[in-house]
Formats: structure tokens, C-alpha cells, sequence
């Protein structure tokens, strides 16, 4: 063997060294400018700022002195042509667009975003800016005066997580603890809030980064990978919602998901034979909650083997899917990426012949173990695993399945430990797992989403895993909690803040996964899941059963009520999904995404209230508490049940039948008669509720055939309908679509209108008529004090007036 020489030790030990020390970007020495991007370059880096719309902003800066192509699986939004105006000094670049400026200081490289007029909404922190140690990169942003943040996807902690650092690398973690960090998913984006200023930040980097939120310093917000370049987007808009357009805009929005989705879906680990599957379904019936969907976990399948039914519980699956069909049921079926290694397993062969298994450096394929025991993975980051995956779940589709819930997808394995050197094709960018990590589950719901969406439908895809963008193609639920009160409140969190990352359609296991709710935390999880873009049941293997007739008459009797209450609102709802995926404002939305500056909103009384679309303010509370805090932010609120008016805070008492929502004056609500399914015709009439208010409302009314893609060929029903209190007009546009709508008549129920006398629709006088309507029947108030009284009716004395569908503008005369 050859003795090192003294130089090459001491090369050696300068690596070594310098890998240990922070580098920064150091002072700029050229700048170049290319239409919307300008390069530069320093002694240490290349760096690149490029516009991509008026208010977002690019930053690539990487170690030495090659920029490289861009790649990245998040982001699929191309630059606009945006106008840039670009300016060099001696001290600085200066690069200004409509919306914002960006400085570029040359002694040292250090970015400055400010608004027009100049105020600072970012900037990079002096004497510390972008640096690495080693492949690992950070870049560290002054923390503003009062500065909040909110984001940065599922995430336990606070609504504002200033004050804590956060980790993205998607682990497995059964029954996690509140506190737990990281979890199932990452989302690298969030949002700063100061001085009246919003900002966003999209680090778009998939090795394990981290976030410091002014964790334990008083000097810096800062984010960091361990490899890779720092690349971020910088989002400036005057509001949250143009923030969230901005980011979705970016990494993509939610496709509008089938109508059936946004039913009640039954869950259990793990419902079987078939008898007990149709058992669950025609109970449901029976019971009179109303359903659209239950799902098979994983012992619907031969020993665990993807893409295989047990013959023995199941042996006539199309017969069962037929069946749920006629019951007016759709069936999700669990999907794992393990595919068990065994020799004549048909998905086995396939995928081994096709080549399409993640590889160790030396060619053998990643074998590790989970639920079917030794397992090869397909490289999702491969066109050819992909569309090999597709394949197989058009499979399933063909099958007449419907909703494919994609788990165990972190990858998950026994261990937890998938080796850094397995090999990811990264699409023809070879890497390891170190960057493929964060993306595999990204990638596995886009060919679940492929392969489920050949057959013309629109797929119901499920996730438990992701990275930034993945509401392009599913859903995500936040795994596995557990039966807890303080679950219940951190999991309402956690889907707010995957709502303020982009994210629309999101859930969480009501009623718990592992352990046993209390049947007072089992309906209070029902009543909130009323308000929860996805509303699924789910317990885990060992526990009691969890559907709602499991915990009493009166628990059964709530669930109903809340149920119902939903599908009445299908019409709000569906409305409110097609919006979002128009603009990026989730269904379930914090309330710092209207309300950004009101400090009450982040107060540990009120972090977990949040809307469920634009009008409804729901507050979650305890399951034993008997009076509740509430916070209602400015403007006019109504009780939902009693249309009393209220406003700021104070303290309501509860009853276990009554969750605390509210709704905002200015709103407008459509809804629909009471259906079993999503499935089942309404009646002919759609009611438009108003809520008078100081303030405008308006709502897009959305309609089509809730099933296929024709929407995208113009094939729905749109209106926008406003209403204006100070000129008292109610406006219906006309409608835009080639769809009639599946109503023939509207009835205007006008909250809040009490000195109302006469209605003119279009020229003609209409009569509207006193009455009482109740939102929810009365159910055995539970925990009331009292006797054995009746509950008292709760009902809110309205105006109603039927109208036409072609009616446009009603004046109301008060
Ligand atoms: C883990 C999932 O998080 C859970 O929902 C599921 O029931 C089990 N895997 C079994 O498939």
C-alpha cells in the first residue's frame, strides 16, 4: 500500500476542515441580465433571481460556479411574462416588477424584498444571509418585529409557529404524540406575517430540510437542506388568499374530485368478508346516515399482495362491488408500494421482468420488509415505474373500484430506515434516497392518479405521504392519531395548516385511529368531521368497532343530524371545492388566511377555530367541556341554529348536540334537501341562504355531473350570485356552462332581514314569507342540565321567496 504524502494529508485535512466551516455567498463580482432572470455570480457561488409573475420571485444560489438545469418535482407552473425592470449600481441590483422590488446587495450577496413604496417584507439577516457546511445549505432571513408564521403543511404545534423549529423527512408514525415531528408528509412552504405584510416562502428542495421559526434565537427565521441547492420562491401578495393562488399556481391545485368523495366514507382496519362489507353499507342505509363510500384496508388482499383479493373473505368481488353499487356505495381499496418477492406472483414477475424496482448501487433491487414480509418498491420516480404502476391500478378501476388510498408510502418498512444508497432515477437525474425520499410518495399518486383516471372517470386518490404539490392528484389524511381530545384539536391544526400549504382536500381519522373515543369525544369528532373536506371514520385493528351507531342512541342521533347537515350543504361545498381548485383557497381554511393581522385568531383559546369555505366559522370544542370560548373575528356572525347576533369574543354553553358554528353576515349558502347519497336526486329546489351584513358577500354557484372530465369541455352550471346591502340587491348573473342546472327552482332564505317588506325580482313583486326554519332537528340534549324536558326548538325566523332560475336581480325593500 502507498504511504499518504504530507501534501495529501494536508489536502485532506483542508477538506475536512473547510466542510466543517460555514461558507457564505461572499461579494458579488458579476451580474448579468437575461429578460426576467438576473445571474450573478460571487466568489464562492453562482446565484440567479427570476421573476415568474409580478409577485413571485425565484432564488437559486448554489456552492461553486456552475448553475446547473432546474428540476424539480414540485413545481410545474412555468414563468409568466412578467415586466421587470433592472437596474445595477455599484451596491446593488435592483430588479422591480408591478408588485414588488427586489435588492440584490453586491458586499456580500444579500436579498432584500421590498413592496413598492419600499417597506421591507423580507430580507436576508446581516453577516449571515446563504451559507453551507459541507452539502448542507441554509439561508437565514431577519426576523421581523412581531413576525408570525403559519404553514409549512401537516405539522403539529401552534397555528403560529414562531417560536418552534420543524423537520421535513416523511416518516411512519403510528399513534404519534401531539408534539411529534416530522411526520407523514412534507410541504416546505409558509407564510410570514408583519407589519400588516404577507409573504409566502417555497423552499423547493426534497432532502430533509428544516425550519427554524426563531426556535430558541431572536435573530433569524432560517431554512436549510442537507443537500441540494438552495432554490426558494418568494411570494408577495397584499392578502393570504393571493399568496395561496400564487403558490398553487407554482405546484399545481387540487382536479376537481367526484361528487361521491365528498360524502360520508365508513373506515375500518380492516372490514371483511364481503358479507360484513355489505353489512356496514346496508346498516347505513337502515340507519338513515347518510354515506357514499366504504373502504377496504389491507385484509381484502391474499396475504397481503398488492393487486390479489382473499379469495376466502372475498370471493366474488365484482359480485360485492356490484352490490355496494346498487346500495349507491363506492369502494377505495388500500394501496401499499410494497410488492411482496414471490416467485409466481403476478405483480412480482411484471414488475421484475419490467425492471421497475428501486436498486441498490450495485444493481440488486431494495428489499425490505412490511406488511407481506420481503418486498421489492417500484421507483416511482420513473416514468417506466410509474406508468407500470398505472398500469396495475387501472387494474383495480377496471375492477370498478373507485378511491385508491395510497399508505405506507414514507416508504414505510419495519425499521423505518430505508439506506441512503438505494437509487432513485429521479427522471434521468440519478440520485439516492436522500433526495428521492421526500418525492416517492409525490410520484406514487400521480400514477395512481393516472392509472385510476384512464377509465374517463374522475378518481377519489387518498395519501398518507407527499411532498409540496401532491394536491395535484389526491387527497392526504394525517395517519395515525389517536383516540384523543388534544388528537381531535391538533389534527383540526394540522389540516388548517395543510390548507395554508396549498393543500384543499384534506382529513383526519374521526374518532381516532388507535385506542377507544369516549362516546362524548366520538361525537364531537362526528359533528366536526361534518366540517372537513374529506369525512372519513377510521379506527385501527384492535379497537372497537367505530361506526356511529356504536356509541348510543343519542351519539347515533347527533352523527345523523350532522351528516345530513352536510349533505344538505352539498351545494355550498361542492361550490366550494370547484373555487379551490380555481384558486388555491382551501375548503378548510385557518383563520389567518382572512384575517392575518387579528392577533386573537393565534391565541391558544382560539388557534383551532377555522372556516369551512368562505362563510361558516366552526369552533371545536372539548368533548366533556360545558361552555366554550369563541372568537368571532370583525364583521356580523349569526348562531347557525337561532340566527342570533353576535360578535368579538365571549363564552357560549354547550350541549353535546350542538358543535358551535356560525355564519358570516354578508354570506350566501346554498343548499339542498336532505339525500342518502350524493348519488340520490335532491328535490327540485335549491335554497339560497342570505345572512344580511354591513359588508358585500358573493359566492360562485357551481354545478356539473360530479362524475367525468366534461367539465373540462364546458360541461357545468355557473353563477355567481352577490349580494350588496348598501344598493339591497341580491344578483344572480347568468349562468355560464352547458349544463342546465340539476334545480328548477331557487328560494331565497333571507337571514337577518326583519324589517323586510317587499321583493321586486326583475320588475315584479314577489311575497316573501315569514317563517321559522330549523338547521338541525332536536336531538336528546345529551349533557342538559335538566330533566327529562324536551329540548327546546332551535329555529331562525326567516324571509322565504321562490324565484325562477332566471331570475337575475331582486330588490329587497326594507
Ligand atoms: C397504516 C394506516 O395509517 C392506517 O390507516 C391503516 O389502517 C393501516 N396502515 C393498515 O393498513
Amino acid at each position: 500500500m502507498k504511504r499518504p504524502t504530507l501534501s495529501g494529508l494536508l489536502l485532506l485535512l483542508l477538506t475536512y476542515a473547510s466542510a466543517q466551516t460555514p461558507v457564505a455567498v461572499g461579494p458579488v463580482s458579476s451580474v448579468s441580465v437575461d429578460n426576467q432572470t438576473v445571474r450573478v455570480s460571487t466568489s464562492n457561488a453562482r446565484a440567479e433571481i427570476s421573476a415568474y409573475g409580478p409577485g413571485i420571485i425565484r432564488v437559486r444560489v448554489v456552492p461553486g460556479n456552475t448553475l446547473g438545469p432546474y428540476f424539480s418535482y414540485a413545481v410545474t407552473g412555468t414563468p409568466e411574462t412578467t415586466r421587470v425592470k433592472v437596474t445595477s449600481s455599484g451596491a446593488d441590483v435592483r430588479i422591480v416588477t408591478d408588485s414588488l422590488q427586489v435588492c440584490v446587495s453586491k458586499q456580500p450577496f444579500a436579498v432584500t424584498f421590498l413592496t413598492p413604496s419600499g417597506d421591507t417584507i423580507n430580507t436576508d439577516e446581516p453577516g449571515l444571509g446563504t451559507s453551507w457546511i459541507g452539502s448542507d445549505i441554509t439561508t437565514y432571513k431577519h426576523l421581523q418585529e412581531g413576525e408570525r408564521f403559519v404553514g409549512l403543511g401537516e405539522k403539529t404545534g401552534d397555528l403560529d409557529r414562531r417560536g418552534s423549529g420543524y423537520t421535513n423527512w416523511n416518516r411512519d408514525v403510528y399513534g404519534y404524540q401531539v408534539t411529534e415531528d416530522p411526520l407523514y408528509s412534507s410541504i416546505p412552504f409558509y407564510i410570514g406575517i408583519h407589519h400588516a405584510l404577507t409573504y409566502g416562502i417555497f423552499f423547493d428542495n426534497s432532502y430533509e430540510t428544516r425550519f427554524n421559526f426563531g426556535a430558541s434565537n431572536n435573530r433569524f427565521s432560517s431554512f436549510g437542506a442537507r443537500g441540494g441547492e438552495m432554490s426558494y420562491y418568494f411570494i408577495y401578495h397584499t392578502g393570504v388568499p393571493g399568496i395561496l393562488r400564487d403558490y398553487t399556481y407554482l405546484t399545481g391545485r387540487m382536479p376537481l374530485p367526484p361528487l361521491w368523495s365528498l360524502g360520508y366514507q365508513q373506515n375500518r382496519y380492516s372490514y371483511f368478508p364481503d358479507t360484513e362489507v355489505i353489512r356496514i353499507a346496508q346498516t347505513l342505509r337502515e340507519k338513515r346516515i347518510p354515506s357514499d363510500g366504504v373502504t377496504l384496508d389491507i385484509l381484502y388482499m391474499d396475504a397481503y399482495k398488492l393487486f390479489t383479493w382473499n379469495k376466502e373473505r372475498f370471493p366474488d368481488p365484482a359480485g360485492m362491488i356490484h352490490r355496494l353499487h346498487d346500495l349507491r356505495f363506492h369502494l377505495t381499496t388500500i394501496v401499499d408500494p410494497g410488492i411482496k418477492v414471490e416467485k409466481g406472483y403476478a405483480a412480482y414477475e411484471s414488475g421484475l421482468s419490467s425492471g421497475v424496482f428501486l436498486r441498490y448501487p450495485d444493481g440488486t433491487n431494495y428489499t425490505a420488509k412490511v406488511w407481506p414480509g420481503w418486498c421489492h418498491f417500484p421507483d416511482f420516480t420513473s416514468s417506466k415505474g410509474r406508468s407500470w404502476w398505472s398500469s396495475q391500478i387501472k387494474g383495480l378501476s377496471d375492477q370498478g373500484i373507485e378511491g385508491i388510498w395510497n399508505d405506507m408510502n414514507e416508504i414505510s418498512t419495519w425499521g423505518q430506515q430505508v439506506p441512503d444508497n438505494v437509487l432513485y432515477d429521479f427522471d434521468g437525474h440519478p440520485t439516492t434516497t436522500l433526495q428521492g425520499h421526500n418525492v416517492y410518495a409525490l410520484e406514487m399518486v400521480r400514477s395512481s392518479y393516472d392509472g385510476a383516471s384512464a377509465s374517463g372517470k374522475r378518481p377519489f386518490i387518498l395519501t398518507r405521504s407527499g411532498f409540496a404539490g401532491l394536491q395535484r392528484y389526491s387527497a392526504i389524511w394525517t395517519g395515525d392519531n389517536r383516540s384523543e381530545e388534544n388528537h381531535f384539536f391538533t389534527g383540526v391544526r394540522m389540516l388548517a395548516s395543510l390548507g395554508l400549504s396549498g393543500v384543499a382536500f384534506t382529513g383526519m381519522d374521526v374518532g381516532g385511529f388507535t385506542g377507544n373515543p369516549t362516546p362524548n369525544l366520538f361525537a364531537r369528532w362526528m359533528e366536526t368531521g361534518a366540517f372537513i373536506p374529506y369525512y372519513r371514520n377510521h379506527t385501527a385493528l384492535n379497537t372497537r368497532s367505530s361506526e356511529p351507531w356504536t356509541y348510543g342512541e343519542d351519539v347515533l342521533d347527533i352523527s345523523r343530524n350532522y351528516v345530513g347537515l352536510r349533505y344538505r350543504l352539498l351545494p355550498y361545498l361542492y361550490s366550494t371545492f370547484y373555487t379551490a381548485s380555481q384558486d388555491g383557497v382551501p375548503v378548510l381554511r385557518s383563520l389567518a388566511i382572512d384575517w392575518p393581522f387579528d392577533g386573537q385568531v393565534y391565541s391558544p383559546a382560539y388557534e383551532n377555530q377555522y372556516l369551512f369555505g368562505p362563510s361558516l366559522l366552526v369552533a371545536p370544542v372539548g368533548a366533556d367541556a360545558a361552555f366554550a370560548s369563541v372568537y368571532l373575528p370583525s364583521g356580523r356572525w349569526y348562531s347557525l341554529y337561532t340566527d342570533s347576533v353576535l360578535s368579538g369574543s365571549f363564552v357560549t354553553p354547550l350541549a353535546l348536540d350542538r358543535l358551535p358554528v356560525y355564519v358570516r353576515g354578508g354570506a350566501i349558502i346554498p343548499m339542498q334537501s336532505l339525500v342518502q347519497s350524493t348519488s340520490e336526486a335532491p328535490s327540485d329546489t335549491l335554497w339560497i341562504h342570505v345572512y344580511n351584513g354591513p359588508a358585500p358577500g358573493a359566492f360562485t354557484y357551481y354545478e356539473d355531473d360530479g362524475a367525468t372530465f366534461a367539465y373540462r369541455n364546458g360541461a357545468f352550471y355557473k353563477r355567481e350570485i352577490r349580494f350588496d346591502p348598501a344598493a339591497r340587491t341580491i344578483t344572480l348573473d347568468a349562468p355560464e356552462g352547458s349544463l342546465a342546472s340539476k334545480f328548477r327552482y331557487m328560494q331565497l332564505v333571507l337571514h337577518g332581514f326583519g324589517g323586510l317588506q317587499q321583493i321586486i325580482a326583475d320588475g315584479t313583486a314577489l311575497v316573501a314569507r315569514d317563517t321559522t326554519y330549523a338547521i338541525l332537528p332536536p336531538t336528546a340534549r345529551v349533557n342538559a342540565q335538566a330533566d327529562d324536558a324536551p329540548p327546546a326548538p332551535e329555529f331562525c325566523r326567516v324571509k322565504v321567496v321562490t324565484i325562477g332560475n332566471d331570475h337575475r336581480q331582486i330588490k329587497l325593500g326594507y
